[in-house]
Parts: structure tokens; C-alpha cells; sequence
């Protein structure tokens, strides 16, 4: 008890000291809601929510989404505002710093921190090049570019000759999509480097505000599409609403829906990626962090469930029915929104506005997540190295452009699809799992309870204090083990890379381990150099 009160007052009198205005700050309290919620709502929403949902059988799919929102997103998603909020008050706002500070008896626990600056790092460097793709296709949408391609095979091919997969009447190469990565690109730098105020809050407050109109006409043009053919009564969009609400209880004791539906609340709420803390290093002490965490979830979970549920299945449903769009989905995740979308669109009176809105608010939701997914390694090189922010983003605008490279060139040999199943499969899960056990059980319940709720503005059910100790790791780790038991020895081997890709994926593992190294060496260097760490020197 004496030990805590101490701790406390150490606290506070080392915020009142060490915190004075030279940290970047947040403008207001709904800023910095919305710059999680910005974080959170992106292609995930739109694109993989739906293909998702839809790949798992509709209805099957949303009593495991719920309930692992409910277990998994919410606990984690209130641990991460706190502890980094935490982290901040000594001046931490990446992982390693802010592990360090939970548990500074242990010199390895900042290593296992740096998860939460790599996994960003590479979702951001392939994020960034689909966002790129968006922006293109709404000027295509406005331009008419694709009009000519009337069909899911004229579609897809635009869509590879775009990519560069294959050379068409579209394209003769990667130029059109290296162009608008260079924009999307810079504009992302660009953001990061103005700040948290003038940028990143700026840009989640207007973005948010923009996505969240063109969802709303989407979604009503859609919902009132009636039934565009005759023929087929059962084709519209109300029985796509039909397929993703009617539960199917059978389909619960399938473990695979389970793991795709925590995958995706991970995924959606930017839950384990280690963005939320950094993001929540720049609260002060007296902040909320209980019911904006709620808020910033119930944001994204109202604009994926409502809005990104109730465009592209029901649009499919009324105008390719069923069938085809579960063919189409099993393709891949984004061919109903790069593919089937526009089409449809082409098929609405007024459509090409529809298109460009559907591809605008879309490149929006990626802007608004990829400055976030940035901001974890930018931190760190600002805090631990002292750069300034400029400086920081340069940095790392170089090194992620540099890591983008690959991605780009070799987009058909599998490079982003292994980069996706190393930052959204394996990290986020395993640093989701640290956390959560380092929250409840290291820096320990009580403490971490009374910490949540400093400055709070409601209480947390009393319940969740038992979901956080033991459940949510629980699941985690049960999750952990499944997909080991399922995944690695394939995924190891390569069991299902050709094998001519076999060598670039190879390559992208050893660039990607690298980087890790790399990561794993700065943190050691950081702490050799200032043995005196923040916390101990004062
Ligand atoms: N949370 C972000 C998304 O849904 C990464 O796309």
C-alpha cells in the first residue's frame, strides 16, 4: 500500500516536472478521439469486412465478430490508451520505451516492444501502396478511364495492368500506379511531419467527416436499388442485409470463423499494432482514457458493421447474386471492391460520381490509418534519439520508400501477401498477447485499474477487470496456439508458394527479419548509451 502511494506521488510530481509543453500535444479531447478512430476506420471497414463477413458465411461470421469485439478489441483497446498514456508520462510513446517503464525490473521486456514499431511499419509499407491504388481509382471513376470494360474479366484485367501484373490497352506498365503512390506517399509524410494538431488531427477531423457522408449516400443509394432484374426476385439488397444479419448458430463450433472474425476485430480497431499507445503517449495525466477508448471503438464498429456492411454485400446481392459474389470473394478480398463495384456502379444512373465518392472515401479511410501506423517508429526516433519530428519522418519516410520498392515491382510474386501475413497475422496477435499479459499480470491488476480510471470519465463494469486478467490473454493465447498448430508448418515450408515465387519470398523474409534485427540493435544502442534510462534518472 505505502509502496503504491509512493509510486503515485512519484508520478505525479515526475509528470508536474518532466512534462512541461515541450511535448507534442493533442488539441482537444474529441482530436485525439478521432485520430484513434481515423487510426481504426480504413480499408478494413470497407473492403475487408465485408469480403471477410462474406468468405465466412454473413450471418455465421457476426455472433464471433461480436463477441471477440466484446473480449478481445474493447479490453485491448482501453490497455493500450492506458498504459500508453502510461508510457508517455516519462516521455515514452513507442513500445519498447513504454513496456520498459511497466516493468523495469526486466532488461529484456523493451526488446519484445519492438513488435509494436515493426508490425506498423510494414502494414504501413504495403497499406500505403493499396491506398495509392484507391486514389487512382477515383480519378479513373471521374475520368472514365474503365468505362470500356463492362465485365468481371475487362475489369480485372484494368485492374492488373494497373498493378503492372500484365501489359493491356490500359496500362503498359507501373508508371500510372507508381505516380499516385508518389502522391499518396508524400502526402502521408507530409501529415506526420506538420504534427499531431496541425496534421494528424486536422486530417482525421475533416477526413472522418467527409468518408462518413459519401458512406451515407452509398449506402442509401444502394439500399434503395430495388431489384435491378425481374428475372430474380431474390436478388436485391435487402436479402444481402438478410445474409450478413441472420445468425447461423450451427456454423459457432467452426474454429476457423472464430479465427477470421478475431483477425478482423484486430485488424479494424488497430488493436495490437502498437499505434493506439503512441498515439495515447500525448494525453496528460488528468485525460480520459475510459470513454474515449469506448467512443473511438464504437466509431469504428457503427462505420463497419452499419456502413461498410451495408454497401458492397447488398450492392453484390442485387446485382450479382449470391453465388457469384462468394465465387468472387474466395478469388481474393479486394476483388468485389476494385472489381464488382464499379461495375455496378456503371450499371446506376449516375454512377461514375457514385464510383468516384466509393473510391474517395475509401483512399480517405486508408489516409487517415496509414499517418497512424507511421507515427510508432517516428516516436521512437524523435524520444530516443532526440530528432525532431521532421527529421524523425525523414528518416523513416526514407527507409519505408525504400522497403515500398519491392512491393511495387514484384506485386505478383507474392511480396505483399507475405508482408500482410507477417504484420497483420503474426504481429499483431503476439504483440496483443504481451500487452495484455504485461497489463494484468506484471504491472498487475489493481494498479492497472486504478491507473484506467485516472482523470476518467465513467467507470468500467467491474466485469471487465476479469476479462482483462484472464480472459482476454486466454483467447489470445488459445488464438495463438490454433493458428501455430494450423499455420506454421505450411507457411514455413511453403507449402502453397510456387516455385518460381519461392525465391522472392525468401528474399522478403531475410529483408523482413533484417529489419527486425535492425530494430532489435537501435533498442539495445538506445539503452547502452543512456544506461540512466528517463525513468531511473529521476
Ligand atoms: N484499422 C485500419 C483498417 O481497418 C488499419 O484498415
Amino acid at each position: 500500500m505505502r509502496n503504491r502511494l509512493w509510486r503515485g506521488v512519484f508520478y505525479n510530481l515526475h509528470f508536474t516536472i518532466y512534462n512541461p509543453m515541450t511535448r507534442d500535444r493533442w488539441g482537444s479531447k474529441l482530436g485525439v478521439i478521432l485520430a484513434v478512430a481515423g487510426s481504426a476506420v480504413g480499408l478494413g471497414n470497407f473492403l475487408r469486412f465485408p469480403g471477410i463477413a462474406a468468405q465466412n458465411g454473413g450471418g455465421a461470421f457476426m455472433i464471433p465478430y461480436f463477441v471477440c469485439f466484446f473480449l478481445l478489441g474493447l479490453p485491448l483497446m482501453w490497455i493500450e490508451w492506458t498504459i500508453g498514456r502510461y508510457g508517455g508520462g516519462f516521455e515514452h510513446s513507442a513500445a519498447p520505451g513504454i513496456f520498459h517503464t511497466m516493468w523495469q525490473k526486466n532488461r529484456f521486456i523493451k526488446y519484445f516492444g519492438v513488435i509494436g514499431i515493426f508490425g506498423p511499419t510494414v502494414i504501413f509499407i504495403y497499406y500505403t501502396y493499396i491506398e495509392s491504388w484507391l486514389l487512382g481509382y477515383s480519378f479513373f471513376a471521374l475520368t472514365g478511364k474503365y468505362a470500356s470494360c463492362t465485365d468481371q474479366a475487362g475489369m480485372t484485367s484494368f485492374l492488373q495492368g494497373y498493378q503492372g501484373l500484365v501489359h493491356n490497352e490500359h496500362f503498359s506498365g507501373t508508371q500510372t500506379a507508381y505516380l499516385f503512390f508518389l502522391i499518396t506517399f508524400a502526402l502521408n509524410i507530409l501529415v506526420v511531419c506538420v504534427g499531431l494538431r496541425g496534421g494528424i488531427e486536422r486530417v482525421c477531423k475533416w477526413g472522418l467527416l467527409a468518408l462518413v457522408i459519401m458512406a451515407i449516400v452509398i449506402v442509401v443509394r444502394v439500399l434503395t436499388l430495388g431489384i435491378p432484374d425481374a428475372a430474380k426476385p431474390d436478388w436485391n439488397p435487402i436479402a444481402g442485409l438478410g445474409f450478413l444479419w441472420n445468425p447461423q448458430w450451427d456454423k459457432l463450433k467452426d474454429a476457423n470463423v472464430w479465427l477470421a472474425a478475431a483477425g478482423q476485430i484486430f485488424f479494424t480497431l488497430s488493436v495490437g499494432f502498437g499505434v493506439i499507445l503512441t498515439y495515447a503517449s500525448y494525453l496528460t495525466k488528468q485525460d480520459d482514457v475510459t470513454l474515449s477508448g469506448l467512443t473511438a471503438a464504437t466509431t469504428n464498429e457503427v462505420a463497419e458493421v452499419i456502413l461498410g456492411g451495408s454497401i458492397m454485400i447488398p450492392a453484390a446481392f442485387a446485382f450479382i447474386g449470391p453465388v457469384q459474389m462468394q465465387t468472387i470473394v474466395k478469388q481474393g478480398l479486394f476483388d468485389l471492391g476494385f472489381v464488382t463495384m464499379p461495375l455496378i456502379f456503371e450499371k446506376i444512373v449516375c454512377g461514375q460520381y457514385f464510383a468516384f465518392m466509393w473510391f474517395l472515401l475509401l483512399f480517405l479511410a486508408g489516409l487517415t490509418s496509414s499517418i497512424s501506423l507511421a507515427m510508432p517508429a517516428i516516436a521512437f526516433l524523435e524520444d530516443e534519439f532526440n530528432l525532431t519530428r521532421r527529421e524523425a519522418a525523414a528518416v523513416f519516410g526514407v527507409v519505408s520508400f525504400i522497403l515500398t520498392q519491392p512491393v511495387i515491382f514484384f506485386l505478383g510474386k507474392g511480396v505483399l501477401g507475405e508482408m500482410d501475413f507477417w504484420g497483420t497475422s503474426v504481429c499483431l496477435v503476439v504483440f496483443a498477447t504481451i500487452e495484455a499479459v504485461l497489463f494484468g499480470w506484471v504491472f498487475g491488476m489493481d494498479r492497472a485499474w486504478t491507473e484506467m480510471h485516472e482523470g476518467s470519465d465513467i467507470r468500467i463494469p467491474g466485469v471487465y477487470r476479469w476479462i482483462i486478467k484472464y480472459i482476454t490473454p486466454l483467447m489470445l493465447i488459445t488464438i495463438l496456439g490454433m493458428w501455430a498448430w494450423q499455420e506454421w508448418k505450411n507457411k514455413m515450408m511453403m507449402t502453397d508458394v510456387s516455385e518460381a515465387d519461392k525465391p522472392f519470398i525468401l528474399l522478403t523474409r531475410i529483408g523482413l527479419g533484417g529489419l527486425f534485427l535492425f530494430l532489435l540493435l537501435m533498442v539495445w544502442i538506445v539503452w547502452k548509451r543512456r544506461p540512466e534510462t528517463k525513468e531511473n534518472a529521476q
